[in-house]
């Protein structure tokens, strides 16, 4: 039997996988609610084919608890934000989680830890508390989690994996747990050589995200257009040049990159300034905003909305989000009055917030695209007659401001 803990973005859908091809699973997650939530069969998130997965997983008799289980291997997937001054990884949830592992594991149980933490980390921050513990007959393991909000279903099925063990013994038999509906190839390494790759997928990402917004600060400064640059560019048969954007959000891209400069802070420069041109992109959004207010004539903030909340498209994960982020630059010029609209976003999570896209376009004169949910796309024509600033170059009416 496995004991999945943490039963977030990351574990519930794990959880669910392993249940649904034929793995005994109990879910565990300190958040009582959660645990009611998930225990009457709703899904805590919305995600495509989740709800369908959940129905087979309580078929197959999954279990839902906030107490840790007395079993031979437990998946620990729990939060790892960073440190905001130091930017090194916060190990905190992952030991405390370790810690009552500890106090029910049988002897020679295995503990495999999914959270990303940067290289090291198990090292230093985990197998302290084993060793404290005098608990070294448990087996510890790192496979980090790659899957993507938005496509988790079908990325759980079919993207390759990495295991990270200190024993081959350890590494075959988790192998085989992940194989059982793992169709990816697995990769069996050291714990260490885990930890780092996936730390370094996420870092590749955002520094190529880096460059893309860097491309676009420089063509917005001399008037050229980054579209069509990198459309061309990208012809070249050795190059690849990712789209520009309003900002980083999520668990992922946002956070993972500033583990390796908070653990090398002399040695990670271009990844530091990746993340900082990153992070400093929803106010360049905001400067377009008042610029192009400026060239409109326009003085009246509240009628400016922001489509979009959440971190990516069609998903409801607004942790972290470029348009959080944009809304908190605002307040920090002690200025309010954008309107804000998600479908994705039922509850009302911010001020000045609409729940129905007629009403919101009929409340602004100016809308800006932070988010390309399908919804926008599909209803581009709406925007008729107002003033577009497209984050996206998803909307092709004319006179379209873009980043
Ligand atoms: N969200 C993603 O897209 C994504 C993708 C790949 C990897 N990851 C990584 O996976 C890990 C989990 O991320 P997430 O997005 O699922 O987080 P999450 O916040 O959605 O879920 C974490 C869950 O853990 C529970 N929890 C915290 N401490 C606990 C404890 N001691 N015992 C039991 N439950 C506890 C919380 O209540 C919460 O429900 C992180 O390390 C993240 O970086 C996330």
């Amino acid at each position: 039997m496995i004991n999945v803990i943490g039963l977030g973005y990351i574990g519930l859908p794990t959880a669910l996988m392993m249940a649904s091809h034929g793995v005994e699973v109990i879910g565990t997650d300190s958040n009582k609610e959660l645990v009611a939530t998930l225990n009457v069969g709703h899904a805590t998130f919305k995600e495509g084919g989740l709800d369908e997965l959940f129905q087979d997983a309580l078929k197959a008799g999954i279990k839902f608890t906030t107490e840790y289980q007395v079993t031979d291997t437990y998946i620990v997937s729990v939060p790892t934000p960073y440190d905001k001054f130091s930017k090194k990884v916060d190990a905190c949830y992952v030991v405390a989680a370790v810690i009552d592992v500890l106090k029910v594991a049988p002897k020679g149980a295995t503990l495999v830890v999914e959270s990303t933490v940067s290289p090291g980390t198990i090292e230093k921050s985990v197998r302290p508390v084993l060793v404290e513990e005098n608990r070294e007959d448990i087996n510890l393991v790192h496979a980090p989690e790659r899957i993507i909000p938005g496509n988790m279903v079908y990325e759980l099925l079919h993207n390759n994996r990495t295991i990270g063990v200190d024993d081959k013994a350890i590494g075959a038999k988790v192998k085989d747990l992940y194989a059982s509906f793992c169709q990816g190839e697995i990769v069996v390494t050291d714990i260490k050589t885990a930890e780092m790759t996936k730390v370094v997928e996420n870092t590749f990402r955002a520094v190529n995200i880096a460059f893309a917004n860097e491309l676009a600060k420089i063509c917005r400064h001399d008037n050229m257009d980054v579209y069509e640059i990198i459309k061309i560019c990208n012809m070249h048969p050795r190059v690849n040049i990712l789209q520009p954007g309003p900002g980083v959000g999520g668990h992922c891209i946002s956070v993972d990159p500033w583990f390796l400069v908070g653990d090398y802070p002399s040695l990670a420069k271009v990844i530091d300034e990746s993340m900082k041109t990153n992070d400093g992109m929803p106010d360049f959004v905001l400067n377009r905003i008042y610029e192009i207010m400026k060239e409109k004539g326009m003085t009246d903030i509240t009628r400016v909305g922001l489509y979009g909340l959440t971190y990516k498209e069609n998903v409801d994960d607004m942790r972290a989000s470029p348009t959080l982020q944009l809304l908190e630059s605002q307040e920090r010029h002690l200025a309010t009055g954008l309107k804000v609209y998600d479908p994705f976003i039922t509850k009302d999570v911010v001020a000045n917030q609409y729940h129905d896209l007629d009403t919101f376009l009929s409340a602004v004169d100016f809308v800006v695209i932070m988010v390309k949910h399908n919804e926008i796309k599909e209803n581009i024509d709406k925007l008729a007659g107002k003033i577009v600033l497209d984050c996206y170059n998803i909307c092709k009416q004319e006179g379209t401001y873009r980043i």
